[in-house]
């Protein structure tokens, strides 16, 4: 693994900036965009056997819990069991801890690649859109590898990526080369090579599919002409579009459609 990686910095380091620059921003994602994309990773998680009853809960970043509108990590912790957050950037873990105010679930910085928890430690992992920010995409299968080491027989994880299919990810890499994206965006993938990356790990696949059904570059306009105009007949359309986009996903086009391709796995134990 390469430690240095940004231009010659960490990616601690790295990621310790962005969450310096774009706090006191505005989010990209207004309440209601980080409502739907909220909702779409807990009802995933809901669907693909829910909060495992005693054991411990992992989630590969905290992104969400640092900048809010999209945060989830305190709903995992409602099984009773240890909730932990990891992230590479103490920053974020810092700040998504601060967040935290009673203290739900433990917040650590670690790096996805070598991760500071022993073999067998976790019953449940949630990884929503963490292991597609590398520079070097063969830490995808290192870091899934981890992943695997420290995850329970029979525990399960559940994991999304940026889908390589859906018809707008040329568009979102173009924006990302003329630098309008406020952080770093690895490779994207298909469903088909997640599904490979995830046996190659170690992983049986159970179940896959593409979740949060709107382009979000697109989305993310939208909502801001429609606030920016103030007309509400204007942004409850938008709203009501966006809702109703969410369907697709029990359509043949999710793969086209979907902002990230997910799968639930579990960890082979005949390897
Ligand atoms: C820009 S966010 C996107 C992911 C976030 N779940 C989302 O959907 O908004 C990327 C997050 O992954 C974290 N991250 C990047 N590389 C990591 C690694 N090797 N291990 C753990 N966290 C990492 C970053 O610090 C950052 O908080």
């Amino acid at each position: 693994m390469k430690d240095r990686l940004f231009d010659g910095i960490s990616a601690s380091a790295y990621w310790d900036g962005v969450i310096q620059r774009v706090s006191g921003k505005a989010h990209y994602l207004d309440a209601f965009l980080g409502e739907l994309k909220r909702q779409a990773h807990w009802a995933l998680i809901q669907r693909w056997g829910g909060l495992p009853r005693t054991g411990r809960i992992l989630k590969t970043d905290l992104f969400e819990e640092a900048m809010g509108p999209d945060a989830y990590l305190t709903t995992l912790s409602d099984n009773g069991g240890l909730t932990i957050g990891v992230d590479v950037s103490p920053a974020v873990a810092q700040r998504a801890q601060g967040h935290d105010r009673s203290l739900r679930a433990c917040y650590v910085a670690g790096d996805a690649r070598r991760l500071p928890f022993g073999n067998d430690a976790f019953a449940l992992i949630v990884s929503p859109s963490t292991l597609d920010h590398f520079p070097d995409p063969s830490d995808l299968g290192r870091s899934l590898r981890e992943l695997a080491r420290v995850l329970e027989p029979g525990g399960r994880l559940i994991i999304t990526l940026d889908n390589r299919q859906n018809i707008f990810d040329p568009l979102l890499r173009a924006v990302h080369r003329l630098g309008w994206v406020p952080y770093f965006l690895g490779r994207s993938y298909s469903i088909r090579e997640l599904r490979h990356e995830l046996e190659s790990a170690g992983f049986v696949v159970q179940e896959t599919t593409a979740i949060l059904h709107n382009p979000r570059l697109i989305a993310v306009a939208a909502v801001r002409l429609a606030k920016k105009l103030r007309w509400r007949p204007l942004m409850t359309l938008v709203q009501r579009t966006l809702i109703a986009a969410q369907r697709l996903e029990g359509t043949r086009v999710r793969y086209y459609t979907g902002s990230f391709v997910a799968a639930k796995a579990v960890r082979n134990m005949a390897k």
